[in-house]
């Protein structure tokens, strides 16, 4: 008997070696081959070398900088107001047919990259369907697959796992909160090059005992909905060859301006608000999206170039996502556009982080947000301390500064440029910031962002049953 248990344990160890030996070959070798694909984007640029970025442990040697009287030393942002021939837009006509689709082609050339035209199209299958209680709340789940035609390249395969959870016999249709989620289907996320500690969950509930933000959004008879990012694109660069930008480039790597992994992502959002227009429970007027941390910059550029969607929350987004790129504070350029980020944007940004700088990009964040205008938005933040990587001032500063042009249409903006003390909630215009006192979460702005939403939500007539 002993003998057949040291023999089990025995097999059990070798197995777990082996799995542990092959997560580390398969670590080894997405780092060798995004290494190589980041290397193959600098020669296509025509440049051997970037600058590092700071790092995010506020005890090293080169720490990314967090005092405030250090952070502008920018001396002018771009006007999200003014054409590139130098006039000024003073109606609404002009920014939407002029000056947005300018900013929108810099943000695409330079920073996001291209949806390429050719993107197949995505059938959706109901793979599963019960009836269940999430809390003391009864639901309908729906487990969904978004299946990418890929009739053109058969050995890449995409297929868009989404679960959307509804209230039970809801009488009228009901709006849904969407979720990046941080559920992986295949294998770990890599973490990024930066010494940052692990991103928490945001579905972590408000205390001990308070509700999850998913309870908070079925309070108000709302429903949600899960993404899986991993599903639409990998979260690395070697897998650029593969998920949907892979697909579309028939296994090739990607041209400079070609989309990067949060343009994929935004464009599985947009995909799955398809779906939404055809499920007979949802209004598909009234989808918000919801991301914290690298899921929240992709949840901006889904509310920045999907005017469908109808309010965004934008957890914790920090560079690349609503941060000013000009502000030198938390993470930089730098950071964004080494090998463990860079797969985010076309590879036309790592130009910035040498020879150019983030002063030389031709838009900032700021105009990011302006481009979700006159569509409400809730920038969200944690506290310096713990969140300081993010620079949430920075984050304020895009929300303040994009104020114009929904005032230009006739929203109201965020009200003041004055950076408020932590907890304050600006919630009274169409750009809301709020600071919690939490770490890198959503978690503690959740009721506040339903506070704001409900405004919207409520406001707009919610029709009848499809
Ligand atoms: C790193 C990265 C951030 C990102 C975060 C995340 O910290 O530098 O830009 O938001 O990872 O986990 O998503």
């Amino acid at each position: 008997m002993k003998r057949l248990i040291s023999t089990v344990t025995g097999c059990l160890l070798m197995f777990t070696f082996s799995i542990g030996q092959f997560a580390r070959q398969n670590q080894d070798s997405i780092r060798q081959l995004t290494q190589q694909d980041h290397k193959k984007m600098m020669e296509l640029l025509g440049i051997t070398s970037i600058r590092p970025g700071p790092s995010g442990t506020p005890t090293a040697p080169n720490a990314a900088n967090s005092d405030e009287s250090k952070a502008t030393r920018y001396t002018s942002l771009p006007d999200p107001l003014i054409l590139n021939n130098g006039k000024r837009v003073t109606t609404a006509k002009t920014w939407w047919k002029k000056r947005r689709p300018e900013i929108s082609e810099l943000f695409d050339r330079e920073l996001y990259g291209r949806v390429p035209v050719n993107v197949p199209k995505v059938k959706w299958e109901l793979v599963s369907q019960r009836k269940d209680s999430v809390g003391k709340f009864p639901v309908i789940i729906k487990k969904l697959a978004g299946r990418v035609n890929n009739s053109a390249y058969p050995s890449i395969s995409v297929n868009i796992d989404l679960t959307l959870t509804t209230p039970l016999n809801n009488k009228e249709l009901v709006p849904v909160v969407m979720e990046f989620g941080f559920a992986m289907p295949s294998g770990p996320r890599p973490g990024a090059t930066t010494n940052r500690p692990p991103v928490a969950a945001t579905n972590r509930p408000l205390g001990p005992t308070g509700p999850t933000w998913q309870q908070q959004v079925l309070a108000e008879g709302w429903g949600y909905a899960i993404l899986v990012p991993g599903s639409i694109q990998a979260d690395n660069g070697a897998g650029l060859r593969s998920g949907i930008i892979g697909l579309v480039n028939k296994g090739e790597p990607r041209k400079l301006d070609d989309w990067g992994t949060l343009r994929a992502w935004a464009w599985g959002a947009s995909r799955a608000l398809d779906y939404f227009e055809t499920d007979k429970a949802v209004d598909p007027k009234r989808i918000g999206i919801e991301g914290m941390s690298r899921y929240g910059k992709a949840a901006i550029v889904t509310m920045a170039y999907d005017q469908r969607f109808a309010i965004g929350f934008i957890a914790s987004s920090g560079a690349g996502g609503a941060k000013l790129y000009r502000r030198i504070f938390g993470e930089q350029v730098e950071n964004l556009a080494g090998s463990g980020e860079y797969h985010w944007f076309a590879g036309n940004f790592i130009k910035y982080a040498g020879p150019l700088t983030q002063n030389d990009l031709p838009v900032d964040a700021h105009e990011l947000v302006a481009m979700c205008a006159p569509r409400p938005v809730f920038i969200s933040s944690g506290s310096p301390n713990g969140d300081s990587w993010v620079d949430g001032k920075g984050m304020f500063l895009a929300g303040a500064y994009a104020s114009p042009v929904y005032e230009l249409l006739g929203r109201k903006g965020m009200g003041t440029t004055e950076f408020p003390p932590i907890e304050t909630s600006l919630i009274d215009g169409d750009v809301a910031f709020r600071q919690h006192t939490g770490g890198h979460t959503a978690g503690p702005n959740w009721p506040i962002f339903i506070q704001f939403a409900k405004r919207y939500f409520d406001a707009t007539d919610s029709r009848k049953m499809k």
